[in-house]
Order: structure tokens, then sequence, then C-alpha cells
């Protein structure tokens, strides 16, 4: 249990695991996501399913090394065991038939939207999916949404791969284009959740955004992960993680995602000073 059983670097920081869970793979449905520990007193990571195969018993999961415990995470090779997974956590998305759907992916929001992009295909959706990155070297995932989508909408910052620009700006256009778009699904940054859904506000077009506060427990306990939609206080972990994007604080939320900077970069300093290579041994 909790092997990982492959590796694979999707970008430079962004990895990508398969791990044994026959467990987790049983009852995960799209826009779940577990919490691990790498060691007994580790700090939790909540981690997105990327994909699962009850008949593999197997989940992925894909990260971006941002701090001390992705870097630590991200030391970890084919072999290896995670100390504990809890999961499946958080309400599934909600997948019927809507009509015409795009679903929105930002950098390593990608991997995120991807099992709810098949989830809505297998339901017989007529799945518009954008995609956007820094740059070339940052856009992952293309074939595996293009396999789950009608069509594929690229975008990159700095114009070197798809449309230059930002995934907002193709989203306006298929908006503009007068297709009747009856849902948007949007992960990624919270900046990029926020300008999603500051697009589709005008025209009334419902929009989800899978939320990432900061979380402990993610069983509802602590109060950790709390975030205001329509002025009341929810927890993301257990009533979430997604949400309507029109309702959401998104100030709020980035704020209390700020709230431990200094600590953060205290702990990655900490880290490479003495854990360089070789510290989960
Ligand atoms: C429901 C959910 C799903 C997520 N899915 C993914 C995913 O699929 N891939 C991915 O790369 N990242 C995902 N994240 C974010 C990921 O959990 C954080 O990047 C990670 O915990 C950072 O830990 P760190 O020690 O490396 O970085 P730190 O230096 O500790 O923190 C860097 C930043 O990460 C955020 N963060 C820190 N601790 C937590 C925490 N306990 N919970 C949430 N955010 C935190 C804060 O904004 C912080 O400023 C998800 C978060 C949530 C809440
Ligand atoms: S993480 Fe503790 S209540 Fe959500």
């Amino acid at each position: 249990m909790n092997e990982i059983l492959r590796k694979k670097r999707l970008a430079q920081g962004i990895t990508l695991f398969e791990v044994k869970n026959e467990l987790i793979a049983a009852k995960a449905k799209p826009g779940q996501f577990v919490i691990i520990r790498l060691k007994e007193k580790s700090e939790r990571i909540p981690l997105t399913l990327q994909d699962f195969n009850p008949e593999k018993g197997v989940i992925n999961i894909v990260f971006q090394v941002v701090g001390k415990s992705t870097k630590e995470l991200d030391q970890l090779n084919e072999g290896d065991k995670i100390k504990d997974i809890a999961g499946p956590l958080g309400r599934p998305t909600e997948i019927e038939n809507f009509g015409t759907v795009i679903c929105v992916g930002g950098g390593v929001g990608t991997p995120e939207i991807y099992p709810v992009a098949r989830g809505l295909k297998n339901s017989g959706n007529y799945v518009i999916s954008i995609i956007g990155a820094r740059s070339k070297e940052f856009m992952i995932m293309e074939e595996e949404m293009k396999a789950v989508s009608d069509e594929l909408h690229i975008t990159t910052d700095d114009g070197s791969y798809g449309k230059k620009g930002f995934v907002t700006d193709a989203l306006k256009e298929l908006i503009n284009n007068n297709k009747k778009i009856d849902r948007v699904f949007a992960v990624g940054p919270v900046v990029m959740m926020q300008a999603v859904s500051e697009t589709t506000r005008p025209y009334k077009i419902k929009t989800l955004v899978s939320l990432n506060p900061i979380m402990l427990d993610g069983t509802g306990m602590c109060g950790v992960c709390r975030v205001e939609i329509g002025g009341k206080t929810k927890f993301a972990c257990v009533d979430g993680p997604e949400f309507d994007g029109h309702l959401v604080n998104y100030e709020l939320l980035s704020k209390r995602l700020n709230t431990y900077l200094k600590e953060e970069k205290e702990a990655v300093e900490l880290f490479e000073k003495t854990c360089k290579e070789g510290c989960n041994g």
C-alpha cells in the first residue's frame, strides 16, 4: 500500500506519481483529493486526484514543488512508500449532461481538471477545454486533455506555444462566438479562477471553481480551510473544494493562503541547509 509505482517529471518542478492504493482507487470520483503525510511527523499535503484506476488499484497525483513538503515529496522515487494517504476527501464534482461545457485548467490545475473533463465527456457533454501555462516548457497533459475533449484550446503567457495570452482570452473568444455555454469548470491559481469567474459573470454562465485554501485535518474539524462563499463561511474540505465561482471571496482566500509566508520561507531554508539529499531515507 502507498508504494510509488511510477514517477514522471511532467515539466520542471511538476511531478506525477502513480501510487498503489486499492481502497482510494475503488472509491475516488472526479474533483476529490487526498491528504498525504510522508513520515510520522510530516506536514499534511492536500493533493487532487489526477486519475484513479479501480481495476489496477492505483491513484495518480501531480504536484508542483513550491515549498518544503513538496520538495521533500519530490525526493521520493519509484519503490518508495508514502507513510499515509487519507481519502478520497471532499465532495465529488457534480457531473451530468449539461450540454456544452468549458473546462479551464491553468498550470498544475490542468491535471486537476482532467478527471472532471473526462467525466463530463463520458456523460455526453460537448467538452471544450482550455489549458494554459506560462510558456511551452510548462505545458502539461496536452495529449490527455485532447483525448477527453471535443475541442482543445491552448494558451501560453509568452506565446511560445498555442495562442499568446491567458486562458481567459480564449474563454472570452469562445463566449463571444455566440456558442451557448451551459457550464464552466476552472482549476488553477486563485487569480486565474477569479478572472474566469469575472469573465462568465456578465453572461450568467454557472461557473465552478476548485478552491485550495490551507488545509490541516481535511475532515471539517479544525476550521483552517474556511472560505467565504456568498457571505457565508464554508469549510473547503467537506463543503467543497468546488464552489460557485461567482460567490467566492477571492481576496480573503488569497490573504489566508499567504498567512505563513515567513515560516514557509524559513522551512525551505532549513530544509535546504540540512536535508538537501536523502532526508527521506
Ligand atoms: C484541496 C486541495 C487540492 C490541492 N491539489 C493540489 C494538486 O493537485 N497539485 C499541487 O501541486 N498542489 C495542490 N494543492 C496545493 C498543495 O497542497 C500545496 O502546494 C502544498 O501543501 C504546499 O506545501 P509545501 O510545504 O511544499 O509549501 P509551503 O512552503 O508550506 O507553502 C507554499 C504555499 O502552498 C500553500 N500551502 C501550504 N500549506 C498548505 C496546506 N496544508 N494546504 C493547502 N495549501 C497549502 C500556501 O499558499 C503556501 O503559501 C492543493 C491544495 C488543496 C487545498
Ligand atoms: S481542513 Fe480542517 S476543517 Fe477543513
